[in-house]
């Protein structure tokens, strides 16, 4: 038999006391996206994302912590308030404006076209009746779509960016649209897989990433903008971008 139902909750009652703990934001990020946010060999949540959060949340005393989310429900996550904040390389667009809210842009990015080194792709037009590998949802998915067609059966869209990549080593598909920071990323450090980029910026209209709160988080907002203000003026991006991308 069960117990009779509990009380209401005590805490529930209870007067906020001065030694609550202090609140920890949670942020979702997709951490499959190196150099941005991915997982090192401990398992670990590390990246440029990562450090740069960090030096926020450290420069505007607030606490974080980062929790691995897979892109296709992150923006819900963030939506349901399962997460405070989203670090995740997230291009701001004018539609994602309409449910969630963008701090400052923090990063410049633009589609890149990874292919094998003998590709004749030379722009993103050639891409047209190809198969083309994308992560689902992102703005490469976007562009893609724009160009083929919503009911292509020649796009292939994967769960994250790396398996993309995997499937154009294997064949599957004969490019793959990305963030540049991915994608040059990719081909550096797996260089017996030969691929080649190929930009293209007549197509490609320029992205910018910033962190997402809950619509009408302005408050959680306004911490993130005064921090990243406050890194950009006192060289902390600059270090952290160095530290990143070696320059
Ligand atoms: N910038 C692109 C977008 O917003 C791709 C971001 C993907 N990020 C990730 N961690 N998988 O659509």
């Amino acid at each position: 038999k069960q117990d009779a139902p509990a009380a209401p909750a005590a805490e529930a009652s209870a007067p906020a006391s001065a030694a609550a703990p202090a609140k920890v934001y949670v942020v979702g990020t997709d951490a499959a996206y190196a150099p941005f946010e991915y997982q090192n060999e401990k398992g670990e949540i590390v990246g440029f994302s990562v450090d740069l959060l960090t030096a926020v949340a450290e420069k505007g005393g607030f606490q974080i912590k980062f929790v691995n989310t897979p892109w296709e429900g992150i923006f819900n996550a963030l939506g349901q308030g399962d997460r405070d904040l989203l670090i995740s390389s997230i291009t701001i667009t004018d539609e994602r404006k309409q449910t969630m809210d963008f701090s400052d842009p923090y990063f410049d990015a633009v589609q890149l076209i990874a292919v094998k080194e003998a590709s004749k792709v030379t722009k993103f037009d050639d891409l047209k009746k190809l198969k083309v590998g994308v992560q689902t949802g992102t703005t490469g998915d976007e562009v893609v779509t724009k160009l083929q067609g919503k009911t292509s059966a020649n796009i292939k869209r994967f769960e994250s960016t790396p398996l993309a990549l995997k499937e154009l080593e294997a064949g599957g598909v004969d490019a793959v649209v990305a963030d540049n920071g991915v994608v040059i990323h990719y081909v550096a450090n797996n260089p017996a897989v030969k691929f080649k980029t190929v930009a293209d910026t007549k197509s490609f209209a320029p992205e910018q990433y910033g962190v997402a709160v809950k619509k009408g988080n302005a408050e959680l907002l306004a911490m993130v903008n005064k921090g990243v203000a406050a890194m950009k003026a006192d060289g902390t991006y600059a270090a952290i971008y160095k530290k990143t991308f070696g320059t």
